[in-house]
């Protein structure tokens, strides 16, 4: 595959040094508090990413040779795994590997007891062993990898806890996965993509929505051919979060703090999975550069007063995540995509999920297709039900997936069954530690971005080139 970027890269460079000198003239201090991502926020979040926005590649020249194919390991027959955070969505997880067959799950970590507890019930309640708990504080996790006889490490912890759990379980021989995003800092993307290439360990972000499916019927039309060739993607996360950001369990315990101090998009995966892989991003095609802008922040301030009396203390707080941000990204193969982000205001909720090609689009919320010359009438969407008859994706024909309707629809079950049947069988998982790290680092260069006036920043590419040899994302069963 050509890359097409050798006219527009030095003004990308020409544009960061523009950048460079008007937030100079404003002031050193906000540049290196807002590049850096020195936030403000308490605990990990304080990190500094490390990133050079002038030579984004510049952490992965230090690392070895990336490997010619995506890591493969010896099936393992038995998967014997240890969960680390099990409120709302681990659990969720817990239950579907549960039903899975050859899974055995050993241990349990969680700083809330009643939590790991209930996972503890639900293994014993399935037939399996009593799994080991450990509920000793937010770092018991490393006495739980050093001590348990473990394949795979899961994690569905909040944000801050997904590398810092990840890279204690590759360095000690267990594969990690972890729900999304799995980092947010572009310095953590490259600290997993060094590990999982060191210690020779998979280290998979757990995307669910490359598996629903209108996203698995897109691909399946894709691969077919019906799309000609795909030169645009919109998606998005547009969930109204702002009852979850402020309750008093599960993510109100934390979630809400990312929206004080961050502004950018926070949550790109869910939108970007599917359309990353109908363009074959990290096979075939790598993102190159992206935009991005937030407008104002209003929406969890009204929600506070809204919901709680004068003087409470969640009244007084205050925001900087803009309550829509929206990037445009381009790809070195000249492929555009539109991506936005929105969890504080009132609507229905929307991945947006377009996809147009040379033959044709399909879009979500409802979803919908439209096939040049295939559609019944030109012009006019088909309802996409009268496209499943013949081209459902094959996971979504698995009469035995599809009845186990766990977590959002049965696509959580499809992406865990995926990844036991990679591990089992010994071969790459669908979302490699490349595509977790491509995903992830949108969170901090699209703040980046916010913050230096929507300035283009170019994206690592992770893989060093192997995109270019890389084959396509294929799940078939
Ligand atoms: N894929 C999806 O559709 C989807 C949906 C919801 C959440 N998520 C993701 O799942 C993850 C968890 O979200 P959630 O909704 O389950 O949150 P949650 O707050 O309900 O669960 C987090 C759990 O982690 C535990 N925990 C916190 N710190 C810990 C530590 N250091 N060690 C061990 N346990 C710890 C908490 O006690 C809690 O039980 C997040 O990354 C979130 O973005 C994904």
């Amino acid at each position: 595959m050509q890359a097409t970027n050798s006219i527009r890269k030095p003004q990308i460079k020409l544009i960061m040094e523009n950048s460079r000198r008007n937030f100079l003239k404003r002031g050193a201090a906000g540049l290196a508090a807002t590049t850096l991502g020195l936030s403000g926020c308490a605990g990990p979040m304080q990190a500094a990413s490390g990133l050079n926005p002038k030579d984004p590649q510049a952490r992965g020249k230090s690392l070895a040779t990336p490997p010619t194919s995506p890591l493969a390991t010896a099936p393992i027959p038995i998967v014997k795994m240890g969960f680390v955070g099990v409120g709302g969505m681990g659990t969720v997880h817990v239950q579907n590997f549960l039903a899975l067959e050859g899974v055995e799950v050993r241990a349990i970590c969680d700083i809330n007891a009643v939590n790991a507890k209930r996972s503890h019930d639900l293994a014993v309640a399935a037939g399996q062993k009593p799994p080991t708990l450990y509920t000793k504080g937010p770092r018991d996790f490393e006495r739980m990898i050093d001590t348990e006889e473990l394949d795979l490490v899961f994690t569905a912890t909040p944000w801050e806890w997904h590398v810092p759990v990840a890279l204690y379980a590759m360095k000690n021989g267990k594969h990690i996965a972890s729900e999304v995003p799995f980092a947010y800092k572009v310095d953590d993307c490259w600290a997993l993509v060094e590990h999982a290439e060191k210690f020779g360990k998979h280290c998979v972000m757990m995307e669910n929505c490359n598996y629903d499916r209108f996203e698995l019927l897109m691909y399946n039309l894709k691969m077919k051919g019906y799309l000609g060739e795909i030169l645009h993607g919109e998606c998005g996360y547009l969930h109204d979060l702002r009852d979850i950001k402020f309750s008093e369990e599960g993510e109100g315990l934390w979630r809400r703090a990312h929206s004080w101090a961050r502004n950018g998009n926070l949550y790109p995966t869910h939108g970007l999975g599917p359309i990353a892989n109908l363009m074959d991003i990290n096979r075939g095609d790598q993102l190159d550069y992206l935009v991005s802008m937030s407008g104002p922040s209003r929406g969890l301030q009204e929600w506070a007063k809204d919901h709680y009396p004068e003087g409470h203390p969640k009244r007084k707080e205050t925001f900087k995540l803009g309550d829509i941000n929206i990037s445009m990204i381009k790809t070195h193969r000249g492929r555009t995509i539109y991506l936005s982000h929105d969890t504080n205001l009132p609507r229905p909720y929307s991945r947006i999920k377009l996809i147009q090609g040379t033959r044709g689009i399909l879009q979500g919320h409802p979803d919908r297709v439209y096939i040049e010359g295939k559609s019944a009438n030109a012009h006019r969407w088909d309802e996409a039900k009268l496209w499943y008859a013949e081209h459902e994706h094959p996971l979504w024909k698995n009469e035995k997936l599809t009845s186990s309707k766990t977590g959002h629809g049965g696509m959580d079950y499809m992406e865990d069954y995926r990844l036991i049947k990679c591990l089992q069988k010994g071969l790459p998982t669908d979302m490699n530690v490349y595509d977790a790290a491509m995903h992830s680092a949108i969170c901090e260069l699209t703040e980046i971005s916010v913050a230096n006036d929507s300035q283009p920043i170019q994206v690592p590419d992770f893989t060093r080139g192997r995109w270019k040899e890389w084959a396509v994302w294929e799940v078939v069963e």
